[in-house]
């Protein structure tokens, strides 16, 4: 690994609404829902630990503060120091960006948006932005769907233009959540009006830093790149996540053919003799499972119950319990904390749903 003697403080942003994940994010903080058994904004928070950062400020929005902050605490859990910003709304990425400015002082920081993953850490645009003596460096990902995201324009490798989401995207280059920024990003944020969406918007902080002829660089990442805003967003960086997995069955007394591939098992996991697990897989702790298929591309959360169900390219989260004779079977689903799903007994004119606002089923 490269010496780096230049220190580079962590932003992680954690606020936002969640809006497109109802129902689950009633209840849930969208950074902190698990892919394989982590919270999403974990994976960031790694990512930074790794290539030596050691001063984070997570910026915490008005709901679930609480949640992350206990979740996070003080870092020593990671041997780093953690402190908070508060945004009281949600103003806008660059809105969160600015509430920083006395966190990161004299130092360039890297920006990372909590409900992005990406494959293959951040480190060579680390070693790009600092090595190039750049102002602003941002990691570019090609996508099927560029008017979802913010969208670079490039030539000769060189960023020119960067919209906002635009109707009619010029390029397949996406700006993924991931911000290298010096001190001159403050005074382009305090220029900023709010836009058609009403929030202060990062991509056109680095269009004004662009047209400043400030030096703003990028790189294409060639790894996977999830931003998890949907839950087919989710789903996908279940798979992709699982897809690195390694098998861990050190937890269960029988290490017998029916735990299949790459599957991880967490402490206290009881399974009888017909269940069967196909990797790659992760069960957490203390969860029971009985009489059932867990398929591939499937988390299940710690302390849950399964007894006769099929499961396949799903997340369940902590605390459900989920019994269906042999004859549930779930796929491409998301499951929230402490969900029941039972079968009926058979004797019910339909199915009995008691399932709150925004909830999506396919029967
Ligand atoms: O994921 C990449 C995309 O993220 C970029 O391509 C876009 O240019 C960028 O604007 C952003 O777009 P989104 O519409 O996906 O942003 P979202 O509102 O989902 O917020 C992204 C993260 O930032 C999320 O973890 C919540 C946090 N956030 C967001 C806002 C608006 C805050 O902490 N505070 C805020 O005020």
């Amino acid at each position: 690994m490269l010496f780096h003697p230049v220190r580079v403080k962590g932003v992680l942003l954690h606020g936002g609404k969640g809006t497109r994940l109802k129902p689950i994010t009633y209840t849930e903080v969208k950074q902190l829902l698990p892919v394989a058994g982590k919270a999403i904004s974990q994976y960031c928070l790694e990512d930074m630990i790794s290539i030596g950062i050691t001063e984070v400020c997570i910026v915490v929005g008005s709901v679930g503060a609480t949640d992350v902050m206990e979740h996070y605490g003080d870092g020593s859990r990671w041997g780093i120091s953690i402190s908070y910003a508060h945004q009281p709304e949600p103003l806008g990425i660059a809105h969160a960006v600015g509430l920083v400015e006395n966190f990161v002082g004299s130092e360039p920081f890297v920006v990372y948006l909590g409900d992005n993953l990406v494959h293959g850490g951040i480190g060579k645009l680390r070693d790009n932005f600092i090595g190039g003596s750049f102002d602003a460096y941002v990691a570019l990902s090609r996508v099927k769907t560029p008017e979802r995201y913010g969208v670079a324009e490039v030539k000769d490798g060189k960023l020119y233009r960067l919209v906002e989401k635009p109707k009619e995207p010029k390029s397949n280059l996406a700006l993924t959540g991931i911000y290298f920024l010096k001190q001159s990003v403050f005074d382009v944020i305090r220029e900023l009006k709010p836009s058609w969406r009403g929030e202060l918007e990062i991509t056109e902080a680095l269009q004004r830093l662009i047209d400043k002829g400030f030096s703003v660089g990028c790189d294409e990442i060639t790894g996977w790149w999830k931003d998890t805003g949907t839950a087919e967003d989710m789903l996908d960086a279940n798979r992709l996540v699982l897809d690195s997995i390694t098998r861990n069955t050190e937890n269960v007394s029988r290490q017998d053919r029916n735990i299949i591939g790459r599957v991880s098992i967490g402490r206290n996991v009881q399974m009888d003799e017909r269940t069967r697990i196909k990797g790659p897989s992760y069960i957490g702790e203390g969860t029971a499972i009985s009489a059932s298929y867990i398929g591939p591309n499937t988390s299940i959360g710690n302390n849950c119950i399964l007894k006769g169900v099929e499961i396949e390219d799903s997340i369940v989260m902590d605390n459900c319990t989920i019994e269906g004779e042999g004859a549930v079977s779930i796929h491409e689903s998301l499951i929230g904390t402490g969900c029941t799903v039972v079968k009926g007994n058979g004797v019910r004119k339909g199915t009995k749903l008691i399932v709150g606002r925004d909830s999506k089923i396919s029967l």
